[in-house]
């Protein structure tokens, strides 16, 4: 039977690279993967510190129940370069920064210790894609994600692909085509046994049949009564297989969902239905610790994204993500965008192999997601280049014949090979420039292709560097950023051909020095590094309906003085309620509807209150006095849903939330600090400090005294052992808050 043995634990870290570390252990940091070769702080630090090279040393011995097996280590991800000595022969390397791969200890093991070695290079090396040229993200060393020693017969199951070829009859029937690995060239003969079960555990069918060669083949029909993946009932199947040959048993479980999607000049449908796609980017980064935060962090994300923002899609910008982050995509019904690792350049002979074999790497590894709807298959923002992207496109449609190509451009009148014109449209803000074009938040889509007809097209990018915007910057210019997410939206929802939109970005990432604010961070995120919401994460979140949440989100800090010349007005309260109620000081309440004359394509528009709802009388007393006010969602005549703003804020509370009490060891849990003042809204003009402790079994990823930023901040703690964990969080005016967490024993 196959094993996966966690691998993460006991790794020794050295700074650089000397052959003689591939053959003698030498002392060095103690470390666990993931792991990020050089911590950062939040900001303003040079991103060279980590382009070189490091190296990783791992002592075991191997253990008898081992004899006759095929043992590999598999690292899921590691930046970049990397090569693999095993008792001081290199047996395997792997230039990509973002795809698994293999190195087989077998017939190597010898009795005692044995020294597995792992050379990664930070350095952005201009073979390797994304690398040669700028690129508006960080790709931080270190072996990143996790490594596991898979111990199976020596005849065992490979990659798989299952595929649901008549998902929307009644009686479906589904496919695997399984690699059969047989690194030994072993003479075999075998029987694969498919099983297909629902999520309760139940059997819903199998089917079997010979194995003797590189691969084999099995369907199950006659399938009724099974649900379908969809972004509100996520239903997933596992097929489970189980091949016997002489060399012994090997077995795999694999999830998949039943769906169809499209992408149609009339727009996207998802199981035959049109369905208009909502997104954001995500950059897989995280504060300090770059990209190596492990499985519960992925997950994290994932939900963010799903229950925080309510987007029904996600494009993983500019590379193939974890496979965590994946799954839980599964699970939550989150549509992806997956594309190769790159970012405008594209390189040599050589490093246009590397991308080809991206494009490889990422489809075997994720076929089977049903989350993944679209192949990105062009270096992100590139200029065309026909021979490389018909390449591209064949390998990705050999491969994969259900799921269609995409290639992210900026340039008009590109050369369309892809099944989809992807295109990001930063035409929003363009007026600023200078040209006679009025304000337009989405060009139509023949001016962008240049094309004759109509094709499948998406918005993946609008906003981000054209109006970076932080969580601490003037609510007026927040507000402006808002507006901007919901023009797109709006018009993007107006426009039945144009399958949706995903916007710059879910996340504040750090980056070059050549992008960003100069601090080594585009402020392009809707939610900031520690995916704190900024207002216009709500411009998304206010889009879903009630029944998941109700959004009432005013954006105003509630102050006379903080906009241009004063007061509030236009006040744009982000809502899915059906009315709102204004109550400001002891003036009659105002109810007033969302805005469909400005946002009619919109599920939910905005509220938007201005002088217009207000008699002269009225406005002359908002000028002479300030007051506090009352904001009342309704839906159905029923409130629903309050916000309080004091006209005299005063630090009041220092509050602390963990995602969850409970966390896995060695896995890691977000807190959130926000100062708030009586009526419980941030402070966010409150920079203070705050200084964190965490002690018992776990450990704070960061630095222990950070500044709130627009009136927040985060961190990360991590699960060191099992048992309780003590989280404080104080500061001097606003006094300590305590959160008291388990670790408990988990799986990484
Ligand atoms: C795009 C690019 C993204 C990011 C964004 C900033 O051109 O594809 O990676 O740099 O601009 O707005």
């Amino acid at each position: 039977m196959r094993s996966l043995i966690d691998f993460n634990d006991g790794w020794v870290f050295h700074e650089g690279f000397d052959g003689v570390l591939t053959t003698n252990p030498r002392p060095g940091r103690n470390v666990r993967l993931p792991h990020n070769a050089v911590e950062l702080p939040f900001s303003y630090f040079d991103e060279r510190d980590y382009q070189r090279a490091f190296t990783y040393q791992k002592e075991f011995e191997a253990e008898p129940g081992w004899a006759g097996k095929e043992v590999t280590l598999i690292l899921d991800g590691a930046m970049a370069n990397s090569v693999v000595y095993f008792n001081g022969v290199e047996i395997a390397s792997h230039k990509d920064g973002y795809t698994p791969f293999g190195a087989r200890f077998t017939g190597r093991l010898k009795e005692g210790k044995n020294l597995v070695v792992i050379t990664v290079d930070g350095s952005e090396n201009p073979q390797i894609p994304p690398f040669g040229g700028q690129i508006d993200y960080l790709t931080y060393a270190g072996i990143y994600r996790e490594a596991w020693l898979r111990i199976s017969a020596p005849v065992s199951i490979g990659n798989q692909k299952i595929e649901t070829p008549d998902a929307l009859a009644a009686t479906k029937s589904v496919t695997v085509n399984a690699d059969i690995s047989n690194p030994q060239g072993l003479a075999y003969a075998g029987t694969l046994t498919a099983t297909l079960k629902d999520k309760a555990g139940k059997t819903l069918g199998t089917a079997s049949g010979v194995a003797d060669g590189k691969s084999a083949s099995l369907a199950i029909g006659g399938l009724t009564g099974i649900e379908l993946w969809d972004i509100k009932n996520p239903a997933l199947y596992t097929l489970e297989l189980a091949l016997d040959t002489q060399h012994g048993r090997d077995e795999s479980a694999t999830t998949f969902g039943f769906r169809t999607a499209e992408f149609t000049t009339e727009g996207f449908k998802l199981n035959g239905k049109l369905l208009k796609l909502r997104g954001l980017n995500r950059h897989q980064s995280f504060p300090y610790v770059g990209y190596a935060l492990g499985r519960a962090a992925q997950e994290r994300d994932a939900e963010i994204l799903k229950h925080e923002l309510h987007l029904n899609m996600v494009r993983t910008s500019h590379y193939p993500q974890s496979k965590y982050f994946l799954d839980r995509c599964d699970q939550l019904g989150l549509l992806v965008f997956e594309e190769i690792p790159g970012w405008q350049h594209i390189g040599g002979d050589v490093w246009k192999a590397e991308a080809v074999e991206n494009v490889r790497r990422m489809i075997r590894r994720d076929w089977n997601h049903p989350s993944i709807v679209i192949w990105g298959v062009r270096i992100n923002e590139s200029q065309d280049d026909h021979d490389f992207y018909v390449e591209t496109n064949r390998v990705a449609h050999e491969l994969d014949t259900t799921r269609p190509t995409g290639g992210v451009r900026f340039i008009t009148d590109s050369e369309l090979l892809e099944d989809v014109y992807t295109m990001n449209d930063f035409i929003l803000g363009n007026e600023e420039l200078g040209g006679n074009r009025p304000r337009t938040p989405l060009r139509p889509q023949q001016e962008v292709t240049g094309l004759d007809r109509i094709v499948p097209y998406m918005i993946t990018e609008y906003g981000g560097h054209m109006y970076p915007t932080k969580s601490y910057d003037q609510e007026q210019r927040q507000a402006e950023h808002v507006l901007r997410h919901l023009q797109v939206m709006n018009a993007a929802y107006g426009d039945p051909q144009i399958a949706g939109c995903i916007g710059w970005c879910a996340f504040d990432y750090n980056t070059h020095k050549d992008f960003g604010s100069g601090d080594r961070l585009c402020h392009h995120g809707v939610m900031d590094m520690f995916r704190e919401p900024k207002f216009a994460a709500y411009a998304y979140a206010s889009q879903c309906d009630a029944d998941e949440e109700i959004v009432l989100k005013p954006v105003t800090f509630w102050a006379r003085g903080e906009r241009n010349i004063g007061g509030t007005l236009p006040l744009m309260i982000l809502t899915n309620c059906e009315e709102v109620e204004l109550r400001y000081g002891n003036q009659p309440p105002k109810r007033i509807g969302p805005d469909r004359e400005n946002f009619p394509h919109l599920p939910h528009p905005p509220v938007v209150i201005d002088r217009r709802h207000f008699s002269a009388e009225e406005l002359g007393l908002w000028g002479m006095r300030w007051e506090p006010a009352v904001i009342t969602g309704y839906i159905g005549g029923k409130a629903v849903k309050e916000v309080k703003f004091a006209d005299d804020p005063v630090a009041a509370t220092l509050e602390a939330v963990a995602d969850a009490e409970i966390v896995a060891r060695h896995q890691t849990v977000r807190v959130i600090v926000r100062a708030l003042d009586q009526a419980g809204n941030k402070l966010p003009f409150f920079p203070e400090p705050v200084a964190i402790e965490v002690t018992g079994a776990g450990k704070l990823l960061g630095p222990s005294i950070v500044p709130l930023r627009g009136g927040a901040t985060g961190f990360w703690v991590e699960a060191t052992s099992t048992g309780p964990i003590k989280v404080t969080t104080s500061n001097t005016r606003l006094g300590t808050t305590t959160l008291n967490l388990t670790a408990a024993q988990g799986t990484p």
